[in-house]
């Protein structure tokens, strides 16, 4: 496989809220899914479950050149999850994402496949923020919790001491 020309990375994904095409939708709260340091630099990722479109998926978040990034674990060629470990997804290399089954390769940074079966689709990105030593999801229309919500959103409760 031929390396893929270096470019420059996408801007930090940045928490903007699609609306859900039933009026204004109420702006989701982010779920936090770890702290920062839990991720290292092209280290092991983070997964979780979520809803995409309304369905059972998984979802991880790793660490690439110093930003957390994150994605669907769905494969763009068939629909499986991708990590060949749990939370294993980078090549060995550690410079590609790759699915385990065929070996599409795509760009941690944006999730572009650039090698395999599916090349030029993509992974489905999350809206990530990380600050004050955590990690944050933004959930969307497409993207929801698959449990309750964060007990941070319920009235009167709390996650801190
Ligand atoms: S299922 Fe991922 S490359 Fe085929």
């Amino acid at each position: 496989m031929s390396t893929p020309p270096m470019g420059p990375t996408s801007p930090p994904p940045r928490p903007s809220l699609p609306a859900d095409g039933q009026g204004p939708s109420p702006s989701p709260q982010p779920v936090r899914l770890c702290d920062s340091p839990a991720l290292e630099e092209r280290g092991l990722a983070h997964g979780f479950d979520l809803l995409l479109w309304g369905q059972p998926a998984r979802a991880f978040v790793l660490r690439f050149d110093g930003r957390v990034v994150g994605y669907v674990n769905r494969c763009a060629h068939v629909p499986v999850e991708m990590d060949w470990q749990p939370g294993r997804f980078l090549d060995l290399e550690r410079r590609w994402i790759i699915c385990s089954i065929h070996g599409a390769a795509y760009e941690p940074a944006d999730g572009l496949c650039v090698g395999g079966p599916c090349r030029g689709r993509r992974l489905i990105a999350l809206q990530l923020d990380e600050r004050e030593g955590g990690v944050y999801w933004y959930p969307s229309r497409d993207l929801r919790p698959a449990g309750p919500p964060p007990s941070a959103a319920v009235a009167g409760t709390s996650e801190k001491p």
